[in-house]
């Protein structure tokens, strides 16, 4: 047993929470290793809907342990409330989560700075989580990491420094009120406590786990598309949501990855801003984002629906390695006559051979479809891949021949049973 990256293939929403929870009967531990609570991963027990966006989606799994690994960046407020919601679940939390110690905090400032610097003109449609201004003070190397909420002076003084510098920028930048640095300090030094059981180096464990061959899921936030260097910069996260990512999110080799599972929604998503060039506007994504709950989990928002793109998809099995697919919500589908799927781009009448990042070439795409027969039949039901009506395992295939990867695993509803292993 070794390491599988479990990465979106998307924009994000692909239903990582769901596939994450699913494998998780088969693992050891799950590890998230980038993002911080942008991330809404859903997992559906039963009746029951749990939206979670720090704590790994394993953590219903009473065998599993879970990792928070140092390329997260953590609000001590947001994942405090989210262990308590879990717990409250009935779900045992001591002894089975585990934090990095050299993760970074997100503060308060950060979260206002992210939402100042959205009212500006280069809007790009962020979760206000404060991830960008966080990734920002740990590459400027200012930030503060978990380990310096264990020392109050530490602490202080960092914490300190930074808001003197923001107010700063506040004040001057933005002309904005300045933050109160006594308040901040009094309620960050609290954490201490609280969060010491947690802070683990988890690059040791998960190296001693690896070594004893256990199972590891590692699970990505986001989705490739939205990657920091490999997504549609600048309409983008702040980290590497890819597979690359893994390892620097982890401090796990490459060597120690075993596969690479790619999770694709059946047809295309988006939230924020940014180009999306299978995006319908008009009824018919109207339709999708009614059918499939299309709604952010984290934000509420609705998310921007579109067909399945495989030249985007196609740009992903590359740059992530995805060696099988999870093809996820293709229920969604069920109530569509025709199912066009995105075969090629032509840009100022020239058809693209790749797929482009540059923001200015990808809107000024026109996608060319194919169109696929749709089955009109609801499969929510389906257990194998024998018992999908004979369009639905058409498009199934057509995917897998288009992408050259195999699909694995087709989701057909939010629960858990709701899946078809091949
Ligand atoms: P994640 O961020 O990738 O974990 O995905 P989200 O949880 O944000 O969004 C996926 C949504 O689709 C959630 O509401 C899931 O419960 C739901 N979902 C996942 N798989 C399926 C599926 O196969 N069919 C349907 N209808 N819903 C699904
Ligand atoms: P999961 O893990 C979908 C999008 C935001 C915005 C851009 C930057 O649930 O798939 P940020 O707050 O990260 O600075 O916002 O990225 N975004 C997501 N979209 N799913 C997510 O996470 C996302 N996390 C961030 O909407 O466009
Ligand atoms: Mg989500």
């Amino acid at each position: 047993m070794a390491v599988t990256i479990i990465v979106g293939a998307q924009w994000g929403d692909e239903g990582k929470g769901k596939v994450v929870d699913l494998l998780s009967e088969e693992t050891d531990i799950v590890a998230r290793y980038q993002g911080g609570a942008n991330a809404g991963h859903t997992v559906v027990i039963g009746k029951k809907e749990y939206v979670l966006h720090l704590i790994p989606s394993g953590i219903f799994h009473k065998h599993v342990t879970c990792v928070i690994g140092n390329g997260v960046v953590i609000d001590p407020v947001a994942l405090m409330d989210e262990i308590a919601m879990v717990k409250s679940f009935g779900i045992k939390i001591d002894g089975r989560l585990f934090l990095s110690h050299n993760a970074h905090l997100i503060m308060p400032y950060h979260k206002l700075l992210d939402s100042i610097r959205e009212q500006g003109v280069n809007k790009i449609g962020t979760t206000g989580r404060g991830i960008g201004p966080a990734y920002i003070d740990k590459y400027t190397r200012t930030g503060i990491r978990v380990v310096d909420l264990l020392d109050r002076t530490v602490l202080r003084n960092k914490l300190r420094t930074n808001i003197e510098e923001k107010n700063q920028l506040l004040r001057q930048m933005y002309g904005s009120k300045e933050m109160d640095v006594d308040a901040i300090i009094a309620e960050y030094e609290a954490f201490d406590k609280k969060i010491d059981p947690f802070i683990t180096d988890t690059s040791l464990y998960l190296s001693e786990a690896i070594r004893k061959k256990k199972a590891i899921l590692a699970e990505g936030a986001q989705g490739a598309l939205l990657d920091i260097d490999h997504g549609t910069y600048p309409y983008v996260t702040s980290s590497n949501p890819t597979s690359g990512g893994a390892c620097t999110g982890l401090g796990i080799p490459p060597t120690a990855i075993r596969n690479v599972i790619g999770i694709v929604k059946a047809y295309s998503t988006r939230v924020g801003n940014g180009p999306f060039p299978t995006e319908l506007n008009n009824e018919t994504g109207e339709r999708l984002r009614t059918i499939g709950g299309e709604f952010g989990a984290t934000t509420g928002r609705p998310r921007r629906c579109g067909w399945l793109d495989m030249v985007s998809l196609r740009y992903s099995i590359r740059i992530n390695g995805i060696d099988s697919i999870a093809l996820t919500k293709m229920d969604v589908l069920d109530h569509f006559e025709e199912i066009p799927v995105c075969v090629g781009y032509r840009r100022k009448g020239k058809k693209l051979a790749a797929f482009p990042t540059d923001v200015r070439a990808l809107e000024e795409i026109e996608p060319i479809y194919k169109t696929y027969r749709g089955w009109k039949e609801p499969i929510k039901e389906a257990r194998s891949f024998r018992q999908l009506p004979a369009a639905a395992r058409a498009y199934v295939k057509a995917i897998e021949e288009l992408s050259g990867v195999r699909i694995s695993i087709v989701s057909v509803g939010p629960r858990r049973d709701q899946t078809i292993i091949r």
